[in-house]
């Protein structure tokens, strides 16, 4: 999978994809994500990418041109699958979209900024606009960084056990059993006896229910899928 991220502060960018399990589907070649300066493609003097709006006092809103420019520039040498907006008006990102994103060849992500971008960036190029959250974020990079993150770890052959995966929270609707490891007893703190007892259907089964207690108890909302 190929993931190039279009931003005006390609410096926000520059840690969070160098460590961990992305760094590690880096190395083995399971992805390759590209960081874009759009003020690089900005045709002004001044290298702007950014301007008034139309109407006053809408604020700062970014540019056609520069992100036209390094859009068509990528496009002239690959086709892309999708080319995502991040932005607190879009569709919420969830592990459905996660899913669905993990399994694209070539994907762009266009970091928002300001006010957000002229819309005739979305209503030309843009296939999918994404909300990480119903909050509003100085810029779209954290947001980028978060879709990644979430989406590479789904990749095939990222993750050593891919059963780890199959079992995330959200994975199918619901949450994750607790987890514990050695000592099976800290200062009196004792681990369930259950799982201590080598019986692996007896073990499964506690965890498939446990599971189905804690997502009644917190997110009963993601059991009207079930
Ligand atoms: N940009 C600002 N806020 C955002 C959010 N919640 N999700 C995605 N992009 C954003």
């Amino acid at each position: 999978m190929r993931i190039d991220i279009l931003t005006v502060l390609p410096e926000l960018l520059e840690s969070p994809f160098n460590y961990s399990i992305v760094k590690r589907a880096k190395q083995k070649e399971l992805v390759e994500i590209f960081i874009h300066n759009i003020r690089d493609f900005s045709t002004d003097k001044h290298k702007r990418t950014d301007d008034y709006a139309f109407s006053k006092g809408a604020g700062m809103i970014m540019t056609i041109q520069p992100i036209e420019s390094v859009i068509e520039h990528l496009r002239s040498q690959r086709d892309y699958d999708e080319i995502i907006y991040t932005t607190p008006d879009g569709e919420t990102f969830n592990q459905r979209t996660a899913n669905e994103l993990s399994t694209k060849g070539n994907i762009i992500i266009l970091c928002g900024h300001y006010k957000g971008v002229d819309q005739r960036i979305r209503d030309h190029f843009i296939t999918k606009e994404i909300s990480i959250g119903d909050y509003v974020l100085s810029g779209g990079e954290i947001a980028a960084a978060v879709m990644v993150d979430s989406i590479v770890r789904l990749i095939p052959g990222v993750l050593s056990d891919e059963t780890s995966a199959l079992t995330d929270s959200f994975q199918d609707d619901l949450l994750s059993h607790p987890v514990y490891t050695r000592p099976a007893d800290y200062k009196g703190w004792k681990v369930p006896d259950i799982l201590l007892n080598g019986n692996d259907k007896q073990i499964d089964d506690w965890k498939e229910e446990q599971a189905y207690e804690i997502t009644k108890k917190r997110r009963p909302d993601l059991l009207k899928n079930k």
